[in-house]
């Protein structure tokens, strides 16, 4: 169940280039799932801003999040000890499939950060894990290591080439020759949208979408891939929709 609550903030830490890690204890984690978010209020800021959760722990969880405004500067500015205000957890995530002996999660960016608690899952059940990375150049580079240390195999592609392959995420598979067709994924439109085109079975994540994450401002809306007429907000029905369910239109 989703609820207004505060949470204490236990660390937050630069982890990349503009990108944090903030670990918050709170009441809320019993009720989230992975590939969920929560919508926190920064300070003095009105708005609450939708960040998705990365990891889920008994009574604490952890968000990474990338400074793109006044609101999340102020939030990479908040010290440990301090008190935060949360929302959530919000939205429909990614459901686990047991049956599944290997999945293959691909994340671009600040799109990474859900897919963790995703291969914390399939670990936990023993099934193979592989995870392709994706970002603009090696200072953007996060979790990496925390995703191997998890036990999962990991290929890593920037754009510019600085580090692993250069290219997108589907490139670096490519180049690694992994042949998984169950697919996790979190990104931009753009490599969301080749992903949808290469895979039948798996899950993506729009949240790239969001704007008040609570329903209210319908600038999420997406329509159904089948059927015209049908529209999705991707913060209350999504942010996770099975593949092929959405249009990119
Ligand atoms: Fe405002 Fe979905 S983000 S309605």
């Amino acid at each position: 169940m989703m609820q207004e609550t505060m949470g204490l903030i236990i660390s937050n830490e630069q982890i990349a280039d503009a990108t944090y890690r903030m670990e918050i204890k709170a009441s809320i984690t019993e009720a989230m799932t992975p590939g969920q978010f929560v919508n926190i209020k920064v300070k003095e800021h009105l708005l609450r801003r939708p960040i998705s959760i990365a990891s889920i722990e008994e009574d604490a969880f952890v968000i990474v999040y990338r400074i793109v405004g006044d609101g999340t500067r102020i939030l990479s500015e908040m010290k440990k000890g301090e008190m935060i205000d949360l929302f959530g957890p919000l939205g429909n995530g990614y459901p686990i499939h047991e049956e599944q002996k290997d999945v293959l999660l691909l994340g671009g960016g600040i799109g990474v950060p859900p897919l963790y608690e995703v291969a914390k899952r399939y670990r936990a059940l023993g099934k193979t894990v592989y995870v392709a990375l994706g970002f603009d150049r090696k200072g953007s580079v996060f979790f990496e290591r925390e995703f191997r240390k998890l036990g999962c195999q990991v290929v890593v592609a920037t754009m510019d080439g600085s580090y692993g392959t250069k290219g997108t995420v589907l490139d670096a598979v490519e180049k690694a020759k992994i042949d998984v067709d169950f697919v996790y994924s979190c990104g931009p439109m753009a490599m969301l949208k080749a992903i949808e085109a290469r895979y039948q079975k798996g899950y993506t994540s729009f949240e790239a979408r969001m704007a008040c994450g609570i329903g209210a401002c319908m600038a999420c809306v997406c329509k159904d891939r089948e059927d015209g007429k049908l529209y999705h907000r991707i913060c209350k029905e999504g942010p996770v929709f099975a593949i092929g369910k959405v249009g990119f239109a």
